[in-house]
C-alpha cells in the first residue's frame, strides 16, 4: 500500500487518535501475569499490540476482544503461563521482544521468539547481557538479533544495572525479569525515560521505589487484576501537532492525550520552535496524567534541540524533522543516535526523504542539520517504518507538488486508520494498493 499525497490543505477539527503502544502492551503483559481479571479500554488495536496479545494467548493466558478498544485479560498469575509450543511472532514491535524476553527468562520452559524483517536487524544484545547476569541464558543469531531463544528452569537473582543507553525497553526487560528473581534488583538510568512499567506496576499493587535515577523492586510478590484506561497515544498525536502547526490556518483540538511527563519532549521542543500549543484539562487516569491540546498554526524557527529532551521525544524525531523543514533557519539535532536503531535507521532514511524534497540536511553520527526551506514533492521510501511513512505524508500540506509514500503497510502497527482520520481532519490523502487508486476508509 502507498499513500499519494496533494500539495497543500489545512488542519481543522477535533479527533481522538488511538491508544498508547506503549501502554497497551504493558497492560496486556501485566494483565497477564496478574491474579484475577484486568479490563482494558482505549487499546490500541495496533498490529504491535496485537503481537503482544498473540503471544500471550499462546503462552496459555485467556484474553476477550479487542472490541471496541475494549480488553479483558484472565490473568494467569506470575508462575501460570505455559509453553507457548510455536515461535512467538512479535511482527514489527521492539518492545514486545524486549520487554517478552525478560518474563520468558524468569520461566521454567524454553521460548522462541522472532518477527519481519525489520525487528530480526535490530539490536537485542541490550537486554542479552543484563538478563545473563541475572543467571538467564539466550541465544540469538548472528549479531545478536533475533530470533531469540530463552532458555527456560534457571533461577535468577536480582541485579543492580547501570543502563549504558536511555532505554524504556532494556529498563522494562530488567525490571520484568526482576519479578522472578531472588533479592532486589535495581535500575540506574542515564536520562529518564519513559516509566510506564513502574508507573502500572504500582496499578497492579506491586512495590517499586524510585529513588532520583534508581528504580528498585523486589522479587517475589504477585501483581493484582485491575482496570485500565489507555490514553490516546503522544506519539500518534505529534504528526497532527507538527501538521497542524505548519499548515496555515490550522486549528485542531486532540482530546485525551497522554501527558506523562517522560513523553512529552515533542510538545517541548515544537514550543522553543514557536508552535502555538495550549494544554486543556490535565487531569490524571489510572495513574497517567492526560490533557486536550489545543494547537495552531504558527510559523516556526530552527533550534538546537536540547540534548535532554531527546529520551522524551525519541519516537517523534521523524515528525519533528518535517517542523524543521518547514521552520525558518537551521534545526541541530545532537545526541540522538538511538534514532540509528529503532524500526529503521530513523536519521538516514529522513535524511533521504528530506532531500528527496529538497531540503538540504546534513548527517551527523548522532544527529542531523536541517536547513528549513521549500519543500518540493517525490518519491519517498519509508524503509519500511510506520513513523518515516506518516512524518512525509504530513509534510504535504506544505509541498510544492505531490508527494508518493511508498511501503505505507506499517502504518498500522501504531496507527491503525491514519489515512482515514488525516484525511478527516484535511490532508489531501488517498492510499493505493496493487497499482489502483482508491479511498480506503
Ligand atoms: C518503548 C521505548 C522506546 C521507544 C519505543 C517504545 C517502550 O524504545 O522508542 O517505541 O514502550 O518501552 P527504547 O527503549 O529502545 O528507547
Amino acid at each position: 500500500m502507498e499513500f499519494k499525497l496533494l500539495p497543500g490543505g489545512v488542519i481543522s477539527g477535533e479527533a481522538r487518535v488511538p491508544g498508547d503502544k506503549s501502554i497497551s502492551h504493558r497492560a496486556v503483559m501485566l494483565g497477564a501475569l496478574a491474579e484475577g481479571e484486568t479490563r482494558i479500554n482505549g487499546f490500541l488495536e495496533g498490529e504491535d499490540a496485537l503481537a503482544t496479545v498473540a503471544a500471550f494467548r499462546a503462552l496459555g493466558v485467556r484474553i476477550e476482544g479487542p472490541e471496541d478498544g475494549g480488553l479483558r485479560v484472565h490473568g494467569v498469575g506470575l508462575h501460570g503461563l505455559k509453553a507457548a509450543g510455536a515461535t512467538l511472532d512479535m511482527g514489527n514491535s521492539g518492545t514486545s521482544i524486549r520487554l517478552l524476553t525478560g518474563i520468558l527468562a524468569g520461566q521454567p520452559f524454553d521460548s522462541r521468539l522472532s518477527g519481519d524483517a525489520s525487528l530480526c536487524r535490530r539490536p537485542m544484545g541490550r537486554v542479552m547481557r543484563p538478563l545473563a547476569l541475572m543467571g538467564a541464558r539466550i541465544e540469538a543469531a548472528a549479531g545478536e538479533t533475533p530470533p531469540l531463544l530463552v532458555r527456560g528452569g534457571q533461577t535468577l537473582e536480582g541485579i543492580h544495572y547501570d543502563l549504558p543507553v536511555a532505554s524504556a525497553q532494556v529498563k522494562s526487560c530488567v525490571l520484568l525479569a526482576g519479578l522472578y528473581a531472588e533479592g532486589t534488583t535495581t535500575v540506574t538510568e542515564p536520562a529518564p525515560t519513559r516509566d510506564h512499567t513502574e508507573r502500572m506496576l504500582q496499578g497492579f499493587g506491586y512495590e517499586v521505589r524510585r529513588d532520583n535515577d534508581v528504580i528498585l523492586l523486589r522479587g517475589g510478590g504477585s501483581l493484582r487484576g485491575t482496570a485500565i484506561d489507555v490514553p490516546a497515544d503522544i506519539s500518534s498525536a505529534a504528526f497532527f501537532l507538527v501538521a497542524a502547526s505548519i499548515a496555515p490556518g490550522s486549528e485542531l483540538l486532540l482530546t485525551h492525550v497522554g501527558m506523562n511527563p517522560t513523553r512529552t519532549g515533542v510538545i517541548n521542543i515544537l514550543t522553543l520552535m514557536g508552535a502555538d500549543i495550549t494544554v486543556q484539562d490535565e487531569r490524571e487516569i489510572g495513574g497517567e496524567p492526560v490533557a486536550d491540546l489545543l494547537v495552531r498554526y504558527a510559523p516556526l524557527r530552527g533550534i538546537e534541540i536540547p540534548e535532554d529532551q531527546v529520551p522524551l521525544a525519541i519516537d517523534e524525531f521523524p515528525a519533528l524533522f518535517i517542523a524543521a523543514a518547514c521552520a525558518e533557519g537551521r534545526t541541530v539535532l545532537r545526541g540522538a543516535g538511538e534514532l540509528r536503531v529503532k524500526e529503521s535507521d530513523r536519521i538516514a532514511a529522513m535524511a533521504e526523504g528530506l532531500a528527496t524534497l529538497g531540503i538540504a540536511n546534513e548527517v551527523l553520527e548522532d544527529g542531523i542539520i536541517i536547513e528549513g526551506g521549500r519543500l518540493g514533492g517525490g518519491v519517498i521510501r519509508t524503509h519500511l517504518d510506520h513513523r518515516i511513512a506518516m512524518a512525509f505524508a504530513i509534510a504535504a500540506l506544505r509541498a510544492e507538488s505531490e508527494i508518493r509514500v511508498l511501503d505505507c503497510d506499517h502504518v498500522a502497527t501504531s496507527f491503525p486508520g491514519f489515512d482515514a482520520l488525516a484525511r478527516g481532519l484535511g490532508l489531501q490523502i488517498s492510499t493505493r494498493a496493487g497499482g489502483e487508486d482508491g479511498e480506503r476508509a
